[in-house]
C-alpha cells in the first residue's frame, strides 16, 4: 500500500511533485527572458514579420464553432477526467476493492473464458469505449462539415508560424488573434497532435494492454506489452501537459470570448460562455468523484459478476465497516 505522501501520480510524492513544478516555473521564467531578448534582434523581428503566426486558411473553411463541436469537446473532457482518474488508480497498484468478470452467457460471447479484471481496469476500459465513440463521432463530423480544415495543417508554413507564435507568447507580447475565424498555427499543430496522434497512440497501446488484444498469432507480440506500457503512461502525461497549457492560454487570451466560442457557439464577449463553462467544471469534478470503483459496482454488476474484496483497515481512513463497502 503506497504511503500517504504519494501524490495522485502514484509513484511520485507530493514533495517531489512540488520540486518538478518549481523547476518548470524556473525554466519558464528563463524561456521568457530569452524570448524577450530575441525579440530585440533584427533577424528575429524579420522572421516574425514574415511568419506572423497564421497560415491562410483554405477557401471554404467554415467560420466559427458549431454547437455540436462544443458538446463533443465537453464530453471529451468529461470522459478524459474519468480515464485519467482510473488510469492513475490502476497505476497505483493498490489492491482493487473488487474484481469484475464478464458474463459470457450474454453478448458478445467468446470462445475463451473471460479474464477477471480489477474494478478500476474495468471502469477504465468502459469509459475508454465511450471516449472512443465520442471521438469517432467528432472526427466523422469534422470531415462531414469541413471543420477539419481548422485543425489539420495543409501547408508547411505551419511550422515556422508555430515557432513564431510560441516566441510571441513567451515574450509576453501576444499576437492579435481571431480564433472564431481560424486558430493560430501553434493551436493548429497542438490540436492536430492531440486528435490525430496522441489519441490513436493511447488507443492502440491501451488495446495492447487490454484483454481484447489477441494472445496468439502475428499481432500477439506487436507491439510488446512492455513497449505499450512504456508509451501508454507518457501519452497520458502529454494529454495533461497539453490540457494545462491549453486551459491557461484559453483563460489568459480573451477568456470570455474564447469560452463563448467553445461553450456557447457564439462570438461575443459577454459572460454566457463562462457560465456554461463553470457548470461544465462542476460536472467534470463530479466525474472525478464518480470514477470511484465502489460507487460503480452496481453498474459493473449489470454487465458481469462482481466480487468485492474485504477491505483492510486503513490508518488514514475510517475502518472499512463504516465505509461504503
Ligand atoms: C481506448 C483507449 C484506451 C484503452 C483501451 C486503455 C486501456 C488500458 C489498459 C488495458 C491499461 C492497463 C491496465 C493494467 O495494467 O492491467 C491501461 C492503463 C493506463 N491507462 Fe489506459 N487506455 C486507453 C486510453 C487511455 C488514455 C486516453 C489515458 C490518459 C489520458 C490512459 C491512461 C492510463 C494510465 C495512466 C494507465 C496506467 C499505466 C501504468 O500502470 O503505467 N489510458 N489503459
Ligand atoms: C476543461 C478545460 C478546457 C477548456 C476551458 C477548453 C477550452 C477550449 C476553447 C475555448 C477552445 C476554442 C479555442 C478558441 O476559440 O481559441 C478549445 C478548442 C479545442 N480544445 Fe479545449 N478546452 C478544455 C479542455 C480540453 C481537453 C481536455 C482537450 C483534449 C485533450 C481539448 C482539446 C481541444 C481541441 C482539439 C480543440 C480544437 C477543436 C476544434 O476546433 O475542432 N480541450 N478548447
Amino acid at each position: 500500500m503506497p504511503s500517504p505522501s504519494r501524490s495522485v501520480f502514484a509513484d511520485v510524492s507530493w514533495k517531489r511533485l512540488l520540486w518538478y513544478v518549481a523547476g518548470a516555473l524556473v525554466l519558464l521564467a528563463g524561456a521568457v527572458l530569452v524570448a524577450r531578448a530575441l525579440r530585440g534582434v533584427a533577424a528575429v523581428q524579420d522572421f516574425i514579420e514574415t511568419y506572423p503566426g497564421h497560415s491562410d486558411v483554405p477557401e471554404g473553411t467554415p467560420v466559427g464553432l458549431p454547437a455540436w463541436l462544443g458538446w463533443q469537446h465537453f464530453f471529451n473532457a468529461f470522459f478524459l477526467v474519468m480515464i485519467v482518474r482510473t488510469g492513475l488508480l490502476v497505476r497505483s497498484k493498490q489492491r482493487p476493492p473488487a474484481f469484475w468478470t464478464r458474463d459470457n452467457t450474454r453478448f458478445p460471447r467468446t470462445a475463451g473464458t473471460p479474464r477477471r479484471l480489477g474494478i478500476s481496469v474495468w471502469l477504465h476500459l468502459t469509459v475508454d469505449a465511450l471516449w472512443v465513440l465520442n471521438g469517432v463521432v467528432y472526427v466523422v463530423l469534422l470531415f462531414a462539415t469541413g471543420q477539419w480544415l481548422r485543425i489539420v495543417p495543409t501547408d508547411w508554413s505551419v511550422v515556422p508560424n508555430s515557432i513564431s507564435v510560441v516566441l510571441q507568447y513567451l515574450s509576453l507580447e501576444w499576437p492579435v488573434e481571431n480564433s472564431w475565424v481560424s486558430y493560430n498555427d501553434a493551436q493548429v499543430l497542438a490540436y492536430f497532435a492531440v486528435v490525430f496522434i496522441a489519441s490513436p497512440v493511447a488507443i492502440v497501446t491501451g488495446l495492447r494492454l487490454s484483454p481484447v488484444w489477441p494472445m496468439q498469432g502475428r499481432w500477439s507480440r506487436l507491439p510488446s506489452e512492455r513497449v505499450a506500457r512504456a508509451v501508454h503512461y507518457p501519452t497520458m502525461l502529454f494529454f495533461l501537459l497539453f490540457t494545462f497549457v491549453h486551459v491557461v492560454l484559453v483563460l489568459t487570451t480573451g477568456m470570455l470570448r474564447n469560452l463563448n466560442h467553445m461553450y456557447a457557439a457564439r462570438d461575443a464577449d459577454d459572460w454566457i460562455g463562462f457560465v456554461v463553462f463553470a457548470g461544465s467544471v462542476v460536472v467534470l469534478v463530479a466525474g472525478w468523484f464518480l470514477a470511484r470503483p465502489l460507487v460503480l459496482v452496481p453498474l459493473a454488476e449489470r454487465f458481469g459478476t462482481v466480487r468485492r474484496m474485504p477491505q483492510p483497515p486503513s490508518p488514514t481512513r475510517e475502518p472499512a465497516s463504516h465505509g461504503r463497502s
